[in-house]
């Protein structure tokens, strides 16, 4: 666990988590960091917490006292957001302390009671404030479905920060540097990687409620962002409100300058084909990534789609229908709400079609509105002809392609 002060008055306490599934599903491979707040004015506030998925920090009472702050004269306990990695310490903390008043939404409350069975609660809404002394005034700004439908922003007046809890997170666990202005260019680049990662991975259901966030962050004036897991902003938070406003647009069917190959094959057929889409792109200069399936993790799977301006899917039939792994793989991006991507497939089959009217189905089902090229279908191993044909139709795709991409 580490301790980082943040401004006179607020300290920041951030721990990492690694080898576990986020959520009980996503391996995130880089971990995730914990980040919990405390501001101290008179009465002292702390603004979610730390927790590891097998209980409290053993030292988290201790680091308390570091920083200053008694366990037994923490006031308030403000909850954001109820997910466990952010209140689940609460019962812990009862044992310690039994008269802290817990602030949060009325959607919150009734989750923290089923969970918690507590009921020492303020509800708050849409601008109110606690002044807790010493010129430090919180103001409580709700943020609906920013994941989970209790979510808040709590922001500090007197420092101008902005405690945005999921809000402007991202996995990937941090070493020696918290803060943006720290970070070295590999670092910065790892955060946003890991940031696109954590955005499709867990938020990217709710783009249409994280929009509406990222105007209510734009109308607040912010000097810190200090967000729940990754670095906290305070050189210039205005970044990582422009790299969440161009995540939404990526859910939307934008993405990098990139495509992805999304591929599994039985025998070897339709990977000749994926191998010569591989030199055109080459050749066109276009960058891309690979994933065989069934070999990547959903994780990394979501996340790769996610970022690309466009899918090229290259999958056989298998039993009538479209080659399972690849099928799956489609099914979680559809449930993920990733729409709008440019695309194409390709594919071998051997004495029956079938994988076209299945991946209709699977877009359709999800609602995806992908923008598909013509698909090209091959019996058995891929001929010339059949090449050519895929060339034509991947360089109608790489058009398209193009006029997605954001950056
Ligand atoms: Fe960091 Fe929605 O929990």
């Amino acid at each position: 666990m580490k301790k980082l002060k943040i401004a006179d008055g607020i300290h920041m306490l951030t721990m990492n988590v690694e080898d576990i599934l986020f959520e009980g599903i996503w391996e995130i491979a880089n971990g995730v960091s914990l980040n919990s707040y405390i501001v101290q004015g008179e009465k002292t506030a702390i603004i979610d917490g730390v927790i590891g998925w097998d209980g409290i920090p053993e030292t988290l009472y201790r680091d308390l006292e570091d920083i200053g702050v008694d366990p037994k004269n923490i006031d308030y306990l403000i909850v954001n957001h109820m997910e466990p990695d952010h209140s689940g310490w609460i019962s812990n903390f009862r044992k310690i302390k039994d008269d802290f008043t817990v602030i949060c939404t009325d959607k919150a409350a009734k989750i923290i009671a089923s969970f918690y069975g507590e009921d020492k609660i303020r509800i708050v809404k849409e601008g109110d404030t606690l002044d807790l002394g010493k010129g430090k005034v919180l103001s409580f700004h709700p943020v609906p479905n920013v994941h989970w439908p209790d979510t808040m922003y709590t922001y500090e007046r007197d420092t101008k920060t902005l405690f945005s809890c999921d809000m402007f997170g991202a996995f990937g666990r941090m070493e020696d540097h918290c803060f943006d202005d720290e970070l070295t260019p590999e670092e910065i680049d790892f955060f946003e990687s890991e940031g696109i990662r954590y955005y499709s991975n867990v938020m990217i259901t709710f783009t249409p409620s994280l929009k509406k966030a990222i105007e209510k962050a734009r109308q607040l004036e912010i000097s810190t962002i200090a967000p729940g897991h990754g670095p906290v902003y305070r050189k210039n938070p205005q970044k990582i409100i422009d790299d969440y406003s161009r995540f939404s647009q990526y859910a939307e069917g934008s993405g990098k300058n990139e495509v992805t190959i999304l591929w599994g094959s039985m025998y070897g057929m339709t990977k000749k084909a994926v191998d010569y889409v591989e030199s055109i792109l080459q050749r066109e200069g276009i960058k891309y990534n690979k994933l065989q399936m069934p070999l990547e993790s959903d994780s990394e799977t979501v996340a790769t789609v996610f970022k690309s301006a466009g899918i090229i899917i290259g999958a056989p039939t298998y039993e009538y229908k479209l080659f399972p792994p690849i099928a799956v793989a489609l099914n979680e991006v559809g449930r993920k709400r990733i729409t709008g991507k440019v695309a194409i497939r390709f594919g071998s089959y051997g004495w029956s079609g079938g994988a076209e009217k299945e991946l209709a189905e699977i877009i359709e089902r999800n609602n995806m509105k992908w923008d598909f090229v013509e698909s090209v279908e091959f019996e058995g191993a891929p001929k010339d002809e059949d090449l050519v044909k895929v060339e034509e139709k991947v360089l109608e795709f790489i058009k398209k392609m193009r006029e997605k991409v954001v950056e």
